[in-house]
């Protein structure tokens, strides 16, 4: 196969962080998405919707001139949210969905929920005006092991939510687990999951043998392979209740290569190409549109997008830094060749 024409894909999941990263960050979405469902963990987090307004405008600034992508806004779950919240959300008509976050779990997470049981009203007004529920699933319970925060948040929460709220539509944002992928399998049309390109490439071998990768340090953390054969499995099956999202979330280079590693890995500059990877050695070429364009909007009950993107095989090296604000960071894959690379296609 030479070439692949698909309609363009959305990202399900991204950070743009605020200020002078989103001259860098806004650019790299439109340049490969159509909408981008923007995570709210900036410090303070997005928790209320004029919050949410004033970040969508802050984001509009750096949209390229010509681009018509979409940043889908979300409000971040704190125990101070109330069912009067969500509905002010949903009628606005600029706020897509609510993020859970355990407090503590990860990057800007500290206003996090301490108690998802307080969350009862909450999540049924969610169910009922029609936002969508992401979750980072993961217990940050410290007798809990690191490889283990997400099976165990499925096996004492999640089973209980979906049964609590079986018309709620759940994310479970960036599987990293079989547990996961069994659970979003076996579980109803209003339960689905996100993956990235990282827990498609690379498992913790690659994060840990032979010296640690700290630009591979990303949360929830990479498993063993055979979480990644689950996931890989599950991506490339065309099976809608998986899609894209991307969860690139940038660091810069001191963050990471620091004393204790900030969770996280870029991968805006070349998203398609590092799932297109995947996909080609899956020999499932055939499901990447489905992954990337349909099963997500569908989920969200959008519409796909109606432009196109081709991606044409072509080996390139992928750059080694990228410029971030005043500093520089280490994209996912950073100077590897990737075989495949992604040209808009217009209308
Ligand atoms: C994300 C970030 O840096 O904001 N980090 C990560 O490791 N995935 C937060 C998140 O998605 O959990
Ligand atoms: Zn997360
Ligand atoms: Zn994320």
């Amino acid at each position: 196969m030479q070439e692949l024409t698909l309609l363009q894909p959305d990202d399900w999941h991204v950070h743009l962080r605020d200020e002078d990263a989103l001259a860098m960050t806004v650019p790299a979405a439109a340049h490969s998405f159509g909408r981008s469902i923007v995570m709210p963990n900036l410090v303070p987090p997005i928790t209320k919707l004029d919050q949410a307004r004033s970040y969508y405008n802050r984001i509009m600034e750096h949209r390229p001139a010509g681009s018509d992508w979409q940043p889908l806004m979300v409000l971040y779950l704190t125990d101070m949210t109330t069912p009067e919240d969500i509905r002010e959300a949903k009628d606005s008509g600029l706020i897509f969905g609510c993020k859970y976050y355990p407090a503590g779990a990860t990057t800007n997470s500290d206003s996090g929920v301490t108690n998802l049981h307080g969350l009862g009203d909450v999540f049924a007004a969610m169910q009922e005006v029609g936002l969508v529920l992401q979750l980072h699933g993961e217990v940050t319970d410290s007798a809990v092991d690191i490889f283990d925060r997400e099976a165990v948040f499925i096996e004492r929460y999640l089973g209980a939510i979906a049964e609590q709220f079986p018309q709620l539509k759940i994310i479970l944002e960036h599987v990293t687990t079989e547990q996961g992928i069994n659970f979003v399998r076996n579980s109803s049309a209003n339960v689905a999951a996100t993956i990235t390109p990282q827990h498609l490439l690379y498992n913790r071998n690659d994060m840990l043998v032979g010296g640690m990768r700290p630009h591979l340090f990303c949360l929830p953390i990479l498993k063993r392979d055979h979480h990644q054969r689950a996931l890989i499995d599950a991506a490339t099956s065309g099976d809608k209740k998986f899609f894209l999202g991307t969860d690139s979330a940038p660091h810069a280079r001191h963050a990471k290569e620091a004393e204790c590693c900030s969770a996280g890995c870029f991968s805006h500059h070349a998203p398609l190409e590092l799932y297109a990877e995947v996909f080609e050695q899956e020999d499932a070429m055939q499901h990447l549109e489905a992954f990337a364009s349909l099963n997500g909007p569908e989920f969200y009950q959008l519409p796909p997008n109606t432009k196109k993107v081709t991606l044409q095989q072509q080996e390139w090296n992928l750059p080694a830094t990228i410029n971030y604000g005043s500093d520089e960071l280490v994209p996912l894959a950073a100077g590897q060749l990737v075989r495949w690379r992604c040209v808009p296609a217009g209308v």
